[in-house]
Order: structure tokens, then C-alpha cells, then sequence
């Protein structure tokens, strides 16, 4: 049987509406999703949302709503939001669903079988945002080191799982795989993070403290630890324990993307957990860096949101996707503001590529009744940007096989400033002129019709609406595979095209300004 590509976004914690930081990995699954079932491979896309812990129990409870109600209100939010900025998922997992919850049960079961669950007394310090727990040795300042807020004195017996059983393997596991964590800076963080004996993981929280979780199995004083529950997730919803032909498809995880913040538990105890579980572990965990703004990270609890909706409603799902896809090299931070923004969408996207698209087919409209030219063998003429976009796809290809779409789309834009130098060049407008020009002007239009066409199918992954755009104006189907992407001369000499509209439409200009 084929390995489907499974590739997971983290869950989100619901406590609030999402912001740029969440659609961002969600914005580059959907990316590499598309990629892959563009070369026809098949893909399973997963996310879904987080809905147990402290933290959404504590923000229940100022709303004034119990937890279960209270994650009804803003899961929808999350799911507009995918549906808005066109992410393809297959399936999408909530905590709290039953297919889950067995899952975390069944997990707990064995683990206990197998004895590397016991049950211990905790004293030390714990960071309710972050459900972490810290000694004293480990705070900043007497604050939580990961987020600087204060932490709270507790003592309680709790469970514990036995992650220094496997610390030599999962050491021996990372130098084996190097490809394992993405980029190679973050594998050596958690590497030298390795080199220090692991304290085993607390997985329970004792009820009276804490209450919105799955029972502890065992124990009626206690539920899961939010970390334990929520990481289990990428087996519950690939089927495990339940359809064994699902789980043997997918399993293990071909991709986890997570940001940097919670590679700890993605690339230490999540492949534990796995090893104690005696399954196989997942082939590659990328952690991309923080979108900040004036230099600190963008974050609920900061308050200085960026909404991605409204974003949207100004400038469009695409200029939002390629902003993100664009402005960083995936695992380093990029720092957001409108005016970065504005500047991508004026500059690339509504100068270089919308242009080009409305003054090509404004041209044809004049000179040749929107109609196809057919392709005169004018080699002196189209060769050089014909031989160039041949070579677009491979660049394409090679950065994504890095998971670089900085690079991919990098790629593409090139060849959009070299079809507009094309137009330059060739000057349409003035063979036109010429009667006994006509076959040249039909050999640059056709070589211009053939790259916008290419160009629509480059954009697929990255700009799915921009893409169909194009496509639909071209009068072409909107569904593209990548063998599209490599070959010269697929436009029918004589076919009519549609009309244009602007693809980036700049606000209009206000004139009391
Ligand atoms: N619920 C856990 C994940 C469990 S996965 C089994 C969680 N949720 S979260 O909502 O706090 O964060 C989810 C993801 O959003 C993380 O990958 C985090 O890095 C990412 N981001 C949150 N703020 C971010 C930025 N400002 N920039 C980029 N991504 C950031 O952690």
C-alpha cells in the first residue's frame, strides 16, 4: 500500500480568535499540501484546535461560561478563518472530540503496562500560561523563563512519565536522522538541550486544581496534562486504534510544521511517547520562527494582535499569503507591519504581476481580437524568455524540496520581471504598426500568452486565487498538475480568451488627500 504525505499543523488553543502566528503555519501546510498533490501525490492535511488546560478553563470562567461552552464560541472563528484564506484540509481535530479522548485513554493504558508511568509528589513552580512546570533553579528572576510572567508555589502528587528512559535513544535517533528536525540550528538547540539529564514529564493535574481535561485513567483525582492529550492528537485522528487501514497509510507523520516555541515538545516528548508506544516516529519536525511586531512577538496574551481577517478584507487572501510565504526564510523570525505589506502588494504584486496580465491581454484585445496568435517559428524572438521559464519549475522544485517558498516564489517573480522586460523589449506597440511585422507581433504574444499561462500554474500552491484567476481569464480549467509546469506551447492557436480584471486592485486614491 502507499505512504499517503501526512503533514500536521500544532492544535490551537481556543482561548482566543486566531492571529497572524497561527495562519501562518497553517498558511505554509496548505502551501506544501497543494505542492504535493499538484505533483499528484497523495496528501492528508491536518489541524484542528486544543481545547483542554488551565488556561481555557481560566479564561471560561471570566467570561462567565462553562469550558465546554465557552470552545464552541471560537473554534467557528478558527474554521472561518482557514475557509477564508482557501487552506485545504482533510481533517480537522478538536480535543474534546470522542476520537480522541479513547485515543488518550488507550495511550495511557499501555504506557502504564509497560511501566513508564509512575505516580510521585511535585513541589516546585508552575506557569499557568504555559502550563509549565520550573524549579527554582530553572526561573528567570523568580519569573516562568519561557514567558516571564510570574509562576505560582505548588506541591502535589501527580504522574509521571518516564522520558529519561529514552533519552539515549531519542539522543542516538537525532544524530541518526539529521533530518529529523528542520532547520539544522533547531536540531542542535535540542541536541544541546539533550546533553542534560531529562527530568521526567509530569502528565497529570491534580482535578481540585484544575478540571477541564481527560479523566486520568486510574485515577478519579486527576486529568491528562494539556500537553499529553494535545500531542496524541496526530494519532487519533490518523486512525489509530480505530482503522487500522487509515493508520497504516498514514503513520508516522511525514511533516510535524510547529513553531519554535513548542519544538521541545514536538522533537523530545512527543517521539518518547511514540518509542514507549512502540511506533514508529515521525520523519520531520520544522519549526518556523515568530512573526513580531516593533520587535516582540505577536501574541494573545501581548495584546498587540495582528487580525488576520482584517488584513484580508484590505488587501485579499493572496497579498496575505504571499506576505508571509515571502517575507521570511522559513525557522527566522519576520517582523510584520502594514507598510511592509502594502509595499509587497504594490510593488509585486499589483506592479509586476497584475500589470503584466492586464496590459498583455489589453494588447491582445487590439491587435489580434482576443484570440491566440499562432506561434510563428520566430526563434530570435521567443527563445529567450521560452528557454527561461522552462527552467522556472525546477527552481520551483528544488526550494520546496527545502522548504523554502521564500526561494520558490522568488523563483517565479523573476520570471515575472523578465516577461515584463519581455514586453519592453519586443515593443508589441510598435510592431504593431508594421503590417509586415504581423508574424513577429503574433510570435511575442503567443510567447507572452504561453507565459502567463505558466505563470498561473507556477502560482497554484502559493496563490491558489490568483492562480484560478488567471486560468478562468485564459479560459483554461482551473485544475492544474504540475506537468504543466514544464512544458512550452499548451495554449491553442485561435482560442479566445476572456476578459481581464485587475488582479490587485489598488485603493483608489482619495482626493481630499
Ligand atoms: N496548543 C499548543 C500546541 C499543541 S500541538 C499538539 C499551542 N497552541 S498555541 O495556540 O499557543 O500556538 C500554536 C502555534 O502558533 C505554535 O506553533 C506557535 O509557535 C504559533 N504561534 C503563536 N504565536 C506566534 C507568532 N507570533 N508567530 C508565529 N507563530 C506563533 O502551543
Amino acid at each position: 500500500m502507499n505512504k499517503t504525505y501526512y503533514l500536521t499543523t500544532p492544535l490551537y488553543y481556543v482561548n482566543d480568535k486566531p492571529h497572524i502566528g497561527h495562519s501562518y503555519t497553517n498558511i505554509l501546510c496548505d502551501t506544501f499540501s497543494r505542492f504535493r498533490r499538484f505533483k499528484g501525490e497523495a496528501v492528508y492535511f491536518l489541524t484542528g484546535t486544543d481545547e483542554h488546560g488551565g488556561k481555557i478553563e481560566k479564561i471560561a470562567k471570566e467570561k462567565g461560561q462553562t469550558p465546554e461552552a465557552y470552545v464552541e464560541t471560537i473554534v467557528p472563528r478558527f474554521k472561518d478563518l482557514w475557509k477564508q484564506l482557501g487552506i485545504e484540509y482533510d481533517d480537522f481535530i478538536r480535543t474534546t472530540e470522542e476520537r480522541h479522548k479513547r485515543v488518550v485513554g488507550k495511550v495511557l493504558i499501555h504506557l502504564q503496562a509497560k511501566g513508564d508511568i509512575y505516580k510521585g509528589s511535585y513541589k516546585g513552580w508552575y506557569c499557568t500560561p504555559c502550563e509549565s512546570f520550573w524549579t527554582a533553579l530553572q526561573l528567570a528572576e523568580g519569573k516562568c523563563p519561557d514567558c516571564k510572567r510570574a509562576v505560582q508555589k505548588i506541591e502535589e502528587d501527580n504522574f509521571f512519565f518516564k522520558l529519561s528512559n529514552y533519552q539515549p535513544w531519542l539522543v542516538n535517533h537525532i544524530k541518526a536522522n539529521p533530518d529529523f528536525v528542520h532547520p539544522a540550528s533547531r536540531k542542535k538547540e535540542i541536541l544541546s538541550f539533550l546533553e542534560n539529564p531529562l527530568e521526567d514529564l509530569c502528565i497529570s493535574r491534580p482535578k481540585n486544581r484544575l478540571g477541564w481535561g481527560i479523566p486520568f485513567p486510574g485515577s478519579s483525582d486527576h486529568v491528562v496534562y494539556v500537553w499529553f492529550d494535545a500531542l496524541i492528537n496526530y494519532i487519533s485522528a490518523a486512525g489509530y486504534g480505530a482503522d487500522d487501514g487509515k493508520f497504516s497509510r498514514l503513520w508516522p507523520a511525514d511533516l510535524h510544521v510547529v513553531g519554535k516555541d513548542i519544538l521541545r515538545q514536538h522533537a523530545v516528548y512527543w517521539p518518547i511517547m511514540l518509542k514507549s508506544l512502540d511506533l514508529a516516529i515521525p520523519r520531520k519536525v520544522l519549526a518556523h520562527g515568530w512573526w513580531t511586531m516593533e520587535g516582540a512577538k505577536v501574541s494573545k496574551s501581548l495584546g498587540n494582535i495582528v487580525d488576520p481577517v482584517e488584513v484580508i478584507a484590505e488587501y485579499g487572501v493572496d497579498a496575505y499569503r504571499y506576505f508571509l510565504l515571502h517575507e521570511v526564510t522559513l525557522g527566522f523570525d519576520g517582523s510584520y507591519s502594514e507598510e511592509a505589506l502594502l509595499e509587497r502588494f504594490t510593488n509585486d504584486l499589483a506592479n509586476d504581476l497584475g500589470n503584466l496580465v492586464h496590459r498583455v491581454f489589453g494588447m491582445l484585445g487590439k491587435y489580434f481580437e482576443e484570440k491566440i496568435p499562432s506561434p510563428v517559428e520566430k526563434d530570435g524572438i521567443r527563445n529567450s524568455l521560452r528557454k527561461e521559464s522552462l527552467s522556472v519549475w525546477p527552481k520551483v522544485e528544488a526550494a520546496m524540496e527545502e522548504f523554502d517558498p521564500r526561494s520558490a516564489l522568488e523563483a517565479i517573480w523573476a520570471f515575472i520581471r523578465n516577461s515584463n522586460k519581455f514586453v519592453e523589449d519586443s515593443k508589441p506597440w510598435v510592431l504593431a504598426k508594421d503590417p509586415g511585422k504581423r508574424g513577429d507581433l503574433a510570435a511575442v504574444m503567443y510567447t507572452l500568452f504561453e507565459s502567463l499561462r505558466l505563470i498561473a500554474v507556477f502560482l497554484h500552491p502559493f496563490l491558489p486565487e490568483t492562480s484560478v484567476k488567471i486560468l478562468k481569464e485564459l479560459n483554461l480549467p482551473e485544475m492544474v498538475s504540475s506537468t504543466q509546469a514544464s512544458v512550452w506551447g499548451l495554449l491553442e492557436p485561435g482560442a479566445s480568451v476572456g476578459k481581464s480584471e485587475p488582479l490587485f486592485p489598488k485603493e483608489e486614491e482619495d482626493p481630499g488627500a
